[in-house]
């Protein structure tokens, strides 16, 4: 297949597009290089552009007979989105229009979409499942929301088929040691406790540890890149056989705390790794944690990497072999 991925110099967008390529599809990456490296796209075409810019898309939806569109260009930061919320409506929710729009004007109809565990807003239970009722508490949650609702109005009215994958926590890197995490500023947990591991960071700050969880920290549910990025491919794949769209919950189905991170990372590194405790971080949920059996049964979907100690492994090669080189 021919497929665009926007977004692909990111951190997810740069391992799908390696995926792809080496499943024999043609690639076409646009980004606009805001958040992404240039040098992450290690396969097919890049084009440096803004999926807000009408231009750009058009030339590509013309000059090139694309099946499908992946789109991994959404801003991710939960605590900037509630003090600009103006950029987040702006580019997760106006500018995806725009590409969705354009698509519709050439016929593209197969669309994959990174959503997120933060549409969920306080979970009523977990593991939560795709029935879970949606009540972000957070603009960026509500921007990704929007679209997802966007996207039912366009399949129903223009047959438009999309794939909405909701993430929990993404991480690890690209085993063969070629890609990884390079958020500018970084703020997930692994890579930050893996930096205090590696002495580019004095310490890690633990937001929290009186959450009603076993050790007071919160829980989340990690799941490796690859295993992310089979899901999409599974998806794309599905949705075009059964001319269907869908949601999928992408987690291991597994929490993991705060201090249980920290300990898998001490274990990983063989380093010390020195905890300060701090409080609260405002909208963090105590426990997140995916109930993806619906993805397991219609996708055949099985995570490699089930177990968090391989995921941090593939991180902190990524730590020492190339982010401590910068
Ligand atoms: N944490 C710390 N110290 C840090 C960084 C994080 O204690 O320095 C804690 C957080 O408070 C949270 C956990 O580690 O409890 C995980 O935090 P991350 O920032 O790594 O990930 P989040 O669960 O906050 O966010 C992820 C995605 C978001 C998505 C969200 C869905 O990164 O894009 O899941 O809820 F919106």
């Amino acid at each position: 297949m021919k497929i665009l991925v926007v977004g692909g110099a990111g951190y997810i967008g740069s391992h799908m597009v390696k995926q792809l390529a080496n499943a024999g599809n043609e690639i076409i990456t646009l980004d606009n290089l805001s958040y992404g490296y240039r040098d992450a796209v290690k396969y097919g075409e890049f084009i440096e552009g803004d999926l807000g810019d009408t231009t750009v898309l058009t030339s590509i939806f013309k000059s090139r007979d694309i099946d499908a569109v992946m789109h991994f260009a959404g801003f991710i930061q939960v605590g900037e989105s509630v003090l600009k919320p103006a950029i987040y409506y702006h580019n997760n929710v106006v500018n995806t229009l725009n590409l969705l729009d354009t698509m519709m004007r050439h016929d593209i109809t197969n669309f994959i979409f990174s959503s997120t565990a933060a549409i969920f807003g306080e979970p009523d239970y977990t593991p939560i499942d795709e029935k879970h009722t949606k009540q972000p508490i957070n603009p960026y949650g509500h921007s990704k929301l929007m679209i997802e609702q966007i996207l039912d109005d366009y399949d129903k009215a223009y047959g438009l088929r999309a794939s909405c994958l909701r993430y929990f926590n993404a991480a690890g890197a690209d085993p063969d040691g070629e890609l990884g995490e390079r958020h500018i500023p970084e703020t997930h947990l692994i890579p930050l406790v893996l930096q205090a591991a590696s002495g580019r960071r004095q310490d890690i700050k633990v937001f929290g540890d009186d959450y009603p969880t076993d050790d007071g920290t919160c829980v989340r549910d990690y799941i490796h890149i690859n295993d992310l990025c089979e899901a999409h491919s599974q998806a794309l794949q599905r949705m075009i056989e059964n001319d269907q769209s869908a949601r999928y919950n992408l987690g291991n189905g597994k929490g993991f705390s705060v201090k249980q991170v920290i300990d898998v990372a001490k274990e990983v590194s063989g380093k010390e790794i020195r905890v300060t405790m701090e409080p609260r971080r405002a909208g963090d949920p105590a426990v997140l944690v995916a109930d993806a059996s619906l993805a397991r049964k219609e996708l055949n979907w099985q995570p490699k990497f089930a177990d968090l100690t391989e995921i941090v492994k593939t991180a902190w090669d990524w730590e020492v072999n190339f982010l401590s080189k910068q």
